[in-house]
């Protein structure tokens, strides 16, 4: 038992929640309400006696990044035995996709189209975390991303909010559980709201200019969705929306989410985004952003100090109500009570050791296993047949790249922990498949050639070439937004002279984000685009390609041709003037001297058309599968009615393997133009070798609803389309009339 547990017994835990806050709001000095809305980056190792002290004065709520669990208890201690009223610390840490054991980054978690294995994922990451004294997450990131120049799409679950709020609800789920005060259970936080992701042209915090119902109907409902499911915290963006800052956009926080949605847990700003709205030149000083940000309805500050700078004169001046100061701080304390932190606030390291359970690995294994996503097998090069193969080539910067296999965010994992493809192939294979490895490359940013020569001698040599290539961590996430998103350094040329050198190719490609690989794709016989797969990415990487499992994982965001064609998403609007195929003459076409109207009049690029590399939704398998007899109930909905869609998905072939079978719909007039397609339900289903299964989709007049014209949400009446696919760009398609 940890020594600090045994000190503290239940405190009162049965009265209500609501009586507890109240009874101790009555008796806190307004410098320690004060305290409570403070977060302070407790980073600095040792910690000093004036924070220590500080803690011990009640002037520290919460802190954040600090994992160490003897000092985490020693700050709690001061907090829970040394203040006047002993209200305990609430301790918070980025943990994005996994705590010590590493699942794929988010968007390769978001490849996987599982709601359950995300919730595993987030449940093992909240365990390992609370163990270690973690209370408090800031994930699930659920910000909508259309734009791969962005470092923070790696973070994100794609580019569709439906699919976002289906996952984003899953990862709630499994770090909060059913009970926040349990020892493997800790607080969510859906961030950033909101509209973050249109940071303009991909950089990081950068502005965002979003239109009222676009904002609506594609940024807003992931957090409707996790408000609706239970989320115990909200963060506030960076961005400026329409001209301001989401930390001082009361319309939005204030009206949207605690108003509209009477969301009333508790709302954090991003780090020192209140001090920023100075910088954003919203606000002459300091003082005045801290009235911006709680007239927004920002109740706490993160790692800023401005709270504690100004609050106390604002209430004195009678600028800010000390009542307002009593909700804030009772949302905080509803949290630590929810926590069960007032009956037991210590980290207990001894209950979750990190690596020592075995599930945690199991379960980061599956996730790497179906984030994988197949682009390309010509000739079935996958799977390779272990007897017949006599030797490998191992090469790439990435092959044996143990850090850079886990991705962003990654504080409290250990290179140490990770498994490479290197080390897979070597523990399944050694003994019977000579293994070269060549990295031909030492990291992904490496232009120099000097390896290449014995690159491509490894690869003649070898009956396959495995060619590991992608962006090291680094390239992706939090302030690392690149412009160029083609595989950096000089991968795409030592992968043209392996491809020339070898027998077989197999490209697998680790990255943050999608690339724009349409010129690398000819110089490889099959292509896994594996993001960052975490931990167990290497052991899931050599079972997928010897075929132990099949790929299944599907693309949560489209991959352009080019960074021209960015922003490209599948949930486009159709315009005046779609795309017409016949009239896309291509640049090299173009007659000399042709007439202004000789291409037609349709919206596509004269160098890219109008179609990405892959479509949202894409990705292969080794199995075939074929979708069929699309039927619908009937032909017209009604109030209180349902449609049924069932479809006959058949696999015709020797592997046995997975799907995720995909409902699209469209609105085919409206009060506001509506997507071409948006995704409205979908299943993840395996079928046996040679046989098939029926799929029944039910679709109901809720899931027509969207923002009108006049602002109201719901469906309008009228015809719809519908596809039942396996990608966002084809599939069996039918109709319906809503009639209401
Ligand atoms: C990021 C947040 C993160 C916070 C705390 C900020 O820079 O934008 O997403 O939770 O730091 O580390």
């Amino acid at each position: 038992m940890n020594k600090f547990t045994r000190n503290f017994p239940p405190r009162e835990p049965t009265k209500p929640v609501q009586d507890r806050v109240e009874d101790l709001l009555s008796k806190m000095t307004l410098e320690e309400k004060i305290g409570q809305l403070q977060q302070v980056d407790a980073s600095t190792i040792p910690v000093p006696d004036e924070f220590i002290a500080k803690i011990s004065r009640g002037e520290i709520g919460s802190i954040i990044n600090q994992t160490d669990p003897d000092i985490c208890n020693a700050m709690q201690k001061a907090a829970v035995e040394n203040s006047r009223l002993g209200i305990p610390l609430l301790i918070g840490r980025d943990v994005i996709h996994g705590f010590r054991t590493i699942a794929p980054i988010p968007l390769g978690q978001a490849a996987t189209w599982n709601p359950d294995l995300v919730r595993d994922i987030a449940q093992v990451a909240a365990r390992e975390a609370r163990s270690q004294g973690v209370h408090w997450t800031f994930a699930p990131m659920i910000d909508i991303s259309r734009d791969p120049r962005w470092g923070r799409i790696a973070e994100s679950f794609g580019e569709d909010p439906y699919l976002t709020s289906v996952l984003g609800v899953a990862m709630l789920e499994g770090f909060q559980g059913n009970d926040l005060s349990a020892p493997d259970s800790i607080a969510a936080c859906a961030k950033h709201f909101v509209g973050y992701g249109a940071s303009e042209s991909g950089r990081d915090y950068n502005t965002t200019n979003i239109p009222a119902n676009e904002l609506r109907n594609v940024y807003l409902p992931p957090f409707k969705a996790l408000v609706d499911a239970g989320i115990a915290t909200v963060m506030t963006s960076f961005s400026d929306i329409d001209g301001v800052p989401a930390t001082a956009n009361a319309d939005l926080v204030e009206g949207v989410l605690r108003q509209d949605w009477g969301f009333d847990g508790l709302i954090v700003s991003d780090w020192n985004a209140i001090g920023e709205l100075v910088v954003h030149g919203l606000s002459e000083d300091n003082a005045h952003a801290v009235i911006e940000a709680v007239t927004a309805g920002i109740d706490m500050d993160m790692a800023g100090g401005v709270y504690e700078a100004h609050l106390a004169d604002h209430v004195a001046s009678g600028l800010i109500d000390e009542r307002k100061i009593d909700e804030m701080v009772s949302r905080v304390l509803r949290l630590k009570f929810d926590l069960g932190l007032f009956e037991q606030p210590y980290a207990q390291p001894d209950l979750y050791p990190p690596l020592t359970d075995k599930s945690a690995r199991e379960i980061a294994y599956q996730a790497a296993l179906e984030s994988f996503v197949l682009l390309k097998n010509d000739a079935d090069t996958l799977p390779l047949q272990s007897e017949d193969v006599r030797s490998i080539a191992i090469i790439g910067p990435l092959g044996d790249a143990p850090h850079e296999q886990l991705g962003t965010w990654i504080f409290d994992g250990l290179a140490e922990d990770s498994v490479t493809p290197l080390a897979a192939l070597k523990a399944t294979y050694g003994t019977q498949i000579k293994i070269t490895h060549v990295p031909g490359l030492s990291t992904s940013r490496d232009r120099r050639h000097d390896q290449f020569e014995a690159a491509e001698a490894a690869a003649r040599e070898s009956d396959v070439a495995i060619v590991l290539l992608g962006e090291e961590s680094i390239l992706s996430g939090e302030a690392h937004s690149r412009a160029d998103i083609s595989l950096p350094g000089a991968q795409s040329e030592l992968l043209q002279r392996v491809h020339a050198a070898s027998r077989k190719t197999v490209t697998v490609i680790m990255a943050g984000r999608p690339l724009t690989i349409e010129r690398d794709l000819p110089h490889t016989d099959a292509l896994l685009f594996a993001w960052h797969p975490g931990t167990m990415g290497g052991p899931a990487l050599i079972d997928l390609i010897f075929g132990v499992h099949a790929p299944s994982g599907k693309l949560p965001v489209t991959f352009p041709r080019s960074v021209g064609q960015i922003p490209i998403y599948y949930n486009h609007k159709t315009t005046g003037r779609p795309p017409v195929a016949d009239d896309m003459v291509l640049i090299d076409d173009i007659e000399e001297q042709a007439k202004q109207t000789s291409l037609g009049m349709s919206s596509f690029h004269l160098d890219d058309g109008h179609l990405p590399l892959f479509p949202f939704g894409f990705g292969l398998s080794y199995a075939d599968f074929t979708l069929s007899d699309l039927k619908l109930n009937h032909w017209t909905m009604r109030e209180n009615e349902s449609i049924k869609v069932s479809v006959k998905l058949t696999n015709s072939s020797v592997h046995a393997g997975a799907t995720t079978v995909q409902l699209y719909l469209r609105d085919v007039s409206a009060s506001v133009t509506r997507p071409v397609r948006e995704l409205k339900k979908f299943r993840k289903v395996s079928v046996a070798p040679n046989s098939a299964t029926d799929i029944v989709f039910e679709l109901k007049p809720s899931d027509l609803a969207f923002y009108r014209r006049d602002k109201s949400f719901g469906p309008e009446a009228g015809e719809f389309k519908i596809w039942v696919s396996t990608n966002a760009q084809d599939g069996l398609s039918g109709e319906f009339q809503l009639a209401i």
